[in-house]
């Protein structure tokens, strides 16, 4: 079986991603910095996969090494690339960090493949590059106008886009697969993997677990005077396995060479648009735990309501994310309670 180099292996949507492309049959490389995910996460896709994936510890800045490492594994086929700084805030506080890592890595990765014969990359964007979509535009599909993004983080996605389609237009034997993912949340039905946040999480459904855990005092919900049935934002909440099987697909299509096109790119979501007021409800319900919140005022930044048309993803890459949200945030929880040995 063809081997695939995953970068940002260790991290939340690449555990779930190696997890599933092992049950698969492939052979996984993860290059990790682990700056943002931590070194057991290789026990507990061990303890599920039954095998372990090969690991190194590296920053995709670093040139020589990966040159070495790609040499050092002819097999590869294609890379999917996860590894970036995801924060939004922290991205405007730091911009030129978020420039140097999402952008340099990427250059560096297309370059050693192009010198590796490695032609087939998935790459991970966001719906960030839609911004607040028009009326019109709401589900959102793959045509809709992409607009100025509101962070550097969200900057760095759409040049990424632009780097990929630039790259593909001069080398005719470069296949992307760009995947925009709505909201990722939950966690692996083992609950040995999930999602690790480093101090207070930004994000709202690890918000919402660390305070039913009672680690945070209360949620609190940014805004409920938006243009929405009960004003508070509304979403695409995306089970992360559902995501990682996306990726699955994306390698199984690349390496079939069925693309209709050099570059494609899906919408990843549900396809449902839920908000944080509904999300919080069904947390409680489905596991019995109250969730102490406020509502307090807008978040900067925050776009009001965007959810997916992920026909495209359906029909094309014959993927469908499925799982009913009751499944989907009861893992959430689950996960937690195992990070905290909570019964
Ligand atoms: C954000 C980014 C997105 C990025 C993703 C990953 C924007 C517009 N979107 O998504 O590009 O890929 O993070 O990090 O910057 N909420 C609360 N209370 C909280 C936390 C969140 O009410 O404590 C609300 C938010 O206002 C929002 C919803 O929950 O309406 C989801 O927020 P979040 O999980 O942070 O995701 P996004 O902002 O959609």
């Amino acid at each position: 079986m063809a081997r695939i180099l995953v970068t940002g292996g260790t991290g939340y949507i690449g555990s779930h991603t190696v997890v599933e492309l092992m049950q698969q049959g492939y052979d996984v490389l993860i290059v990790d910095n682990l700056s943002n995910s931590n070194i057991e996460v290789l026990d507990g896709i061990e303890q599920i996969v039954g095998k372990r994936p090969d690991f190194c510890r590296m920053d995709c800045l670093d040139y020589p090494g990966m040159d070495r490492l790609l040499s050092q594994y002819s097999d590869i086929r294609g890379v999917i690339h996860f590894a970036a700084s995801k924060a939004v805030g922290e991205s405007v506080e730091k911009p030129l960090l978020y420039y140097r890592n999402n952008i340099g890595s990427l250059v560096n990765l297309l370059e050693l493949m192009r010198a590796h014969a490695i032609n087939n990359i998935v790459f991970s964007s966001s719906c960030t590059v839609y911004g607040q979509p028009s009326a019109e535009h709401l589900p959102v599909d793959e045509t809709a106008p992409i607009q100025k993004a509101l962070s550097p983080y969200g900057n760095t996605k759409q040049i990424n886009e632009e780097i990929i389609q630039d790259e593909a237009h001069a080398d005719k034997s470069l296949h992307a697969i760009i995947l925009r993912y709505f909201n990722p949340v939950g966690a692996h039905p083992s609950a040995l993997i999930g999602e690790l946040p480093n101090g207070v999480p930004n994000n709202l459904m690890p918000f919402v677990t660390q305070t039913a855990a009672g680690l945070r005092q209360k949620l609190r919900v940014f805004g409920d005077d938006y243009n929405t049935p009960d004003g508070s934002c509304i979403r695409d909440y995306i089970y992360v396995v559902d995501l990682a099987k996306a990726h699955v697909k994306a390698v199984e299509r690349m390496l079939a060479e069925t693309a209709e096109e050099q570059v494609e790119i899906f919408n990843l979501g549900t396809g449902r648009g839920l908000s944080v007021l509904e999300i919080l409800r069904t947390f409680i319900r489905v596991t019995g735990v109250d969730i102490p919140y406020e509502i307090v005022g807008r978040r900067e930044g925050d776009i009001e309501q965007v959810w997916a048309e992920p026909h495209k993803a359906n029909t094309v890459l014959g993927w469908k994310a499925d799982t009913p949200v009751e499944d989907v945030l009861r893992s959430a929880w689950n996960w937690e309670k195992h990070l905290r040995g909570i019964k």
